[in-house]
């Protein structure tokens, strides 16, 4: 009974499309669960380099069955934009299904988050501006519009009536913006909803199925365990729940039913957005990690951001399996230290004269917490081409080693590059 949650453990960004892509050909099921076009996930197969946002990294197989799961939230034109894409170059969409429970992201959701973050100052979250928040406040309040109600005219005016009333009076009178009409709103989501109609279903047979025939399923996660919205650096964080129990809720298996947790974790840290970061560096070191120029480069792949980058985080790592359930680990971009002579592991915080155990919850206090380093002595040698883990460098190998150790997971995979085949599997994991 194979359902695997494939997950970030860090702040996002870890390489989970890569990872995605490689298991698909296993997986007879690949299920986004949460988030939505906040997340970008970078494929690199024999068919090319994609960017995906919504579409499950499991689309290039197929034999697999794509399902985007009733916890995501949905910018339809985004997602067509997407299908579109894929169809141009020659990968079919027919297998993929989009819950009708699913929440819509509105342009007012959009517009909202955007005003937000400006007038958050000093104090701004940094977020994809993709009317995230806004969209999950608004499922939350009960005031959102859901994939199946662009298909009912009745409706999705009726919602929308009350709906926009509300929103354009905060637009206008709050943020001195301009309103949105109700008649084009609704003309255009109704026109979005029409175009992705063949997509759109209940998706619980299809995932109820797949699990009660004990087919290899396989849970694809956005963003990472420290964004999760009650877990992570609040109010630093996106506004789902990333982890192992979204999983669960925004797919609709429950948790008896995962076999599975795999923490997805690069050998390194990076953070987009503001937040605190304790282990974050900058200097010469900080441009190795970068690898600005390479299909690795350490930028957004949504919004073009330069991400922030510093040492292996062992206090995050841990505390995001122990939240999690991870019990497999899979180390990407191992190859990025490649060229470094020693690698530094955060072990511990110190904080005044104490040592916390996990991260504190309050971002004033994890900002004062220093990093506690480990070194290691690096391996400088390329490893991009190695394929078994008893070929990678010494170094690399007790490097990898004590990333498991320090978090507390057996190892599964490594990866070497973005490219499909440049993964180490040590053990299955699906
Ligand atoms: P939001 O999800 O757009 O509301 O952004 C909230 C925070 O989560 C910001 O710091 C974003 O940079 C971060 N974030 C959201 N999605 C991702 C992702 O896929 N990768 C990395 N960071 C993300």
């Amino acid at each position: 009974m194979p359902v695997v949650a494939l997950i970030g453990a860090q702040w996002g960004d870890e390489g989970k499309g890569h990872l995605v892509d490689l298991l698909a050909s296993k997986a007879r099921l690949v299920v986004r669960y949460g988030g939505g076009n906040n997340a970008g996930h970078t494929v690199v197969n024999h068919l090319g380099t994609f960017k995906l946002h919504l579409v499950p990294s499991g689309i290039f197989d197929p034999a697999t069955v794509n399902v985007i799961g009733p916890g995501v939230v949905i910018n339809p034109e985004v997602l067509l934009g997407e299908i579109k894409e894929l169809e141009e170059r020659g990968i079919s969409t027919a297998k993929l299904f989009i819950s009708e429970r699913a929440h819509v992201i509105m342009p007012y959701h959009i517009m909202l988050d955007q005003l937000q973050e400006d007038s958050r100052g000093e104090s701004k979250i940094g977020t994809t501006g993709r009317g995230i928040g806004p969209a999950y406040a608004d499922k939350m309040s009960r005031t959102g519009i859901r994939i199946a109600d662009l298909l009912h005219e009745e409706t999705l005016l009726t919602r929308l009536r009350v709906v926009l009333e509300e929103k354009n009076r905060v637009l206008t009178r709050i943020y001195n913006a301009k309103p949105l009409s109700l008649h084009d709103t609704y003309l255009r989501y109704l026109d979005l909803g029409h175009q992705l109609s063949e997509h759109i279903t209940n998706v619980h047979p299809i995932i109820h199925r797949a699990v009660e025939k004990d087919l290899p399923v396989l849970l694809e996660g956005a963003q990472g365990a420290l964004l999760d919205v009650d877990h992570g650096t609040y109010p630093y964080v996106t506004s789902s729940p990333p982890g192992a129990a979204g999983a669960c809720q925004g797919a609709g298996v429950g948790p008896t039913q995962l076999n599975s947790v795999v923490g997805v974790l690069k050998a390194y840290t990076t953070r987009v957005g503001e937040g605190p970061f304790p282990s974050e560096i900058e200097g010469p070191e900080a441009a190795v990690l970068r690898q600005i120029g390479t299909p690795w480069a350490e930028i957004g792949t949504t919004t073009g951001r330069l991400r922030r980058v510093g040492w292996f985080d062992a206090v995050m790592a841990r505390y995001a399996a122990q939240i999690n359930g991870i019990d497999t680990l899979a180390i990407t971009k191992l190859d990025v230290l490649d060229t470094l002579p020693s690698i530094k592991i955060c072990t511990a915080y110190r904080l005044h004269e104490t040592q916390p155990e996990y991260p504190p919850a309050t971002v004033a206090v994890l900002s004062q917490v220093e990093p506690i380093y480990e070194e290691m002595p690096g391996w400088q040698t390329p490893t991009t081409g190695v394929r078994r883990f008893q070929d990678l460098p010494d170094a690399a190998q007790a490097y990898v080693a004590r990333l498991c150790q320090l978090v507390g997971a057996r190892l599964g995979i490594v990866s070497v590059g973005p490219g499909r085949d440049q993964t180490i599997i040590v053990s299955e994991v699906l």
